[in-house]
């Protein structure tokens, strides 16, 4: 069977995480957004230290305006994150039992999901579940919800998730499943075992996200790559490219060696995942060099300005947004 693209097909849809502020207040960028993305995810205002700063508030005014946004100019909006070990307020911290954790988790994902039922097509329900160097496919990353619900609270908020919106494409997103080396290739074991599992149990899934934070100093492993997509698909789940972006902080110091660089390996990544699947979306993480995450965690040593995503901090299109347009 061929996974290329029929023309029937059209082009896979293009996406980016946006920040809602810069939306209002930056207009070239918000032109950007919207000449370029058919899907946009907002970075944290649907993060549960955005939507829920103290206990039993909720606080939906960004994340309202995100959606609006998307609604008034035709675009997507997919949905971040409903259970994750980052970005959590610290009251959740006292969340004490079994039977407490259950409830905040049930609770919020009925209570947001729901909010954006029919407005929100996709939620990465489940984000980055595995632990650094898992063992096996119930070696999770120690959230509360981990540690209070043990491995059941992939399923709690999976079915919460299909309950509150039955239309929903929910998702599990995952990174560092793409390089050479013992832990990656641990990871990829980790990640497919925890996806039969879920599978066997009928747990409600439709598709894998893969960040695709790339790394410029490492190697992508494309047997390995290739075998655990292999694997997903013969699970009947999708794929997603969620939040792609290129990590250059180790890549040379001139501009267009290095844009180059972003490119190639941007590129040897989506050709070895487009040998097997065809993407249901490709996002990245940021649209321009203008707004990235990338300097808060990799800032360069030479003091010159990360170069993660398809456009530069003028909003010029670089290398790699045509490596993107190339794929789709
Ligand atoms: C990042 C945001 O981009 C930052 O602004 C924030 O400070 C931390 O989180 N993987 C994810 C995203 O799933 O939620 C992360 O987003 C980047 C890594």
């Amino acid at each position: 069977e061929s996974s290329a693209a029929s023309p029937a097909e059209g082009l896979i849809p293009y996406g980016a995480a946006a920040r809602s502020d810069a939306l209002v207040s930056d207009l070239p960028y918000r032109d950007a957004i919207i000449a370029n993305c058919q899907m946009i995810v907002p970075e944290s205002e649907l993060k549960w230290a955005e939507l829920r700063p103290t206990r039993g508030e909720f606080r939906f005014e960004k994340a309202d305006s995100f959606v609006d946004f998307g609604r008034q100019n035709g675009i997507k909006v997919r949905g971040h994150t409903l259970a994750w070990y980052g970005a959590m307020p610290a009251w959740t911290e006292e969340i004490a039992d079994r039977a407490e954790a259950e409830r905040e988790l049930v609770g919020h994902i009925e209570t947001v999901v729901s909010r954006y039922r029919g407005q929100i097509p996709s939620w990465d329900v489940v984000n980055e579940p595995l632990a650094e160097w898992p063992a096996n496919e119930s070696s999770f990353r120690p959230s509360i919800w981990a540690k209070r619900l043990g491995p059941d609270y992939l399923s709690i908020a999976l079915r919460e998730a299909a309950l509150a919106d039955p239309d929903a494409q929910l998702v599990l997103n995952e990174y560092d499943v793409e390089y050479k080396g013992p832990r990656f290739a641990a990871r990829r074991k980790a990640l497919t075992a925890l996806l039969r599992s879920l599978r066997d149990r009928n747990v409600p899934l439709h598709a894998v996200g893969l960040q695709a934070h790339l790394f410029a100093g490492r190697s992508i492993d494309d047997d390995g790559l290739q075998a655990m997509l292999a694997e997903i698909k013969a699970l009947d789940l999708d794929v997603l490219i969620t939040e792609l972006d290129v990590i250059d902080y180790e890549l040379p110091g001139k501009v267009a060696e290095r844009d180059a660089m972003v490119a190639a390996m941007a590129n040897q990544f989506l050709r070895a995942v487009g040998e097997v699947v065809r993407p249901k979306a490709i996002l990245t993480w940021g649209l321009s060099d203008r707004y990235t995450w990338v300097p808060t965690y990799f800032k360069r040593r030479d003091g010159m300005p990360n170069r993660p995503l398809p456009l530069d901090a003028d909003l010029h299109r670089k290398p790699l947004y045509d490596v993107i347009e190339e794929f789709r």
